[in-house]
């Protein structure tokens, strides 16, 4: 699969039931016809999965995947899906290591990685997310702290398996604060991550991964982040809740 054309993922967090997830995606599949030239991915809460397949089944170009998953296949984990169980509901993406599952979860780099480990085991996609606090980025941390978070989530795959991720970087003071990065701040990190995935892969391999954009992406400044050379998509939060903004959101870009 050539993931590296303009990817764009709804993460919904705990919003919209099965209900909610009908008229969801009934109107947005009104807002947004097929593209080839694009990627496009919904992380609707575990429980309206089902229901989001359902309502999109002629709409094979609208992928899906889960915020989380625990790392063991299966097992006394109570509240917890595994990958191979998110395989099965028809999930090809996952995102691991996400700011909420961090800092209000408590997820440590190591729980990611078996995390990230994992859903790549069962075949899957692991959408690996990491960024830094404000604190962090004010004490010139930045680079270190996205370091470390790229190192210790990639550090249980095999070398095979990295050409198949996705990285988001989300520094977390954007997210749901209304408060974007620049596009060119953005980019700078964006590249330094780049650089990370050209030491573990090459050159080849380093540029075929989309390396997203999220923290307050909306439809007034999805265009100017997606020109930057190394943002390849974004992961959006709010506006995705919302069909006429992701469907605006998803078709920025186009040629
Ligand atoms: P917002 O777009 O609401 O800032 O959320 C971003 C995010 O956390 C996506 O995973």
């Amino acid at each position: 699969m050539t993931l590296r054309k303009p990817f764009f993922g709804g993460n919904w967090k705990m919003h919209h039931g099965p209900s909610a997830t009908r008229t969801f995606v009934r109107e947005f599949m009104a807002e947004y016809p097929p593209r080839e030239d694009r990627t496009v991915v919904f992380f609707p809460a575990a429980i309206s999965l089902a229901e989001f397949r359902a309502t999109a089944a002629g709409r094979a170009d609208l992928l899906t995947g889960l915020q989380d998953v625990h790392w063991e296949s299966a097992g006394a984990f109570t509240g917890s899906i595994s990958a191979a169980m998110a395989r099965d509901a028809g999930a090809s993406f996952i995102l691991a290591g996400h700011s909420e599952r961090r800092h209000v979860f408590g997820d440590s780099d190591d729980d990611v990685a078996r995390k990230v480990a994992a859903i790549a085991a069962e075949g899957l996609v692991p959408i690996l997310c990491v960024g830094e606090k404000l604190e962090q980025r004010d004490a010139g941390d930045v680079e270190t702290v996205v370091e470390r978070q790229v190192q210790e989530g990639l550090s249980r795959l095999e070398p095979g398996q990295i050409a198949d991720v996705v990285i988001a970087y989300e520094p977390v003071w954007a997210i749901g604060t209304g408060r974007t990065a620049s596009a060119e701040d953005a980019d700078e990190v964006h590249r330094l991550i780049r650089g990370l995935l050209i030491e573990a892969l090459g050159e080849g391999g380093a540029r075929r991964i989309p390396i997203i954009y999220g923290g307050s992406v909306k439809p007034g400044n999805i265009d100017e982040l997606l020109a930057a050379p190394d943002i390849d998509g974004a992961l959006v939060g709010g506006a995705s809740l919302v069909p006429a903004d992701f469907a605006r959101i998803c078709l920025s870009g186009q040629r």
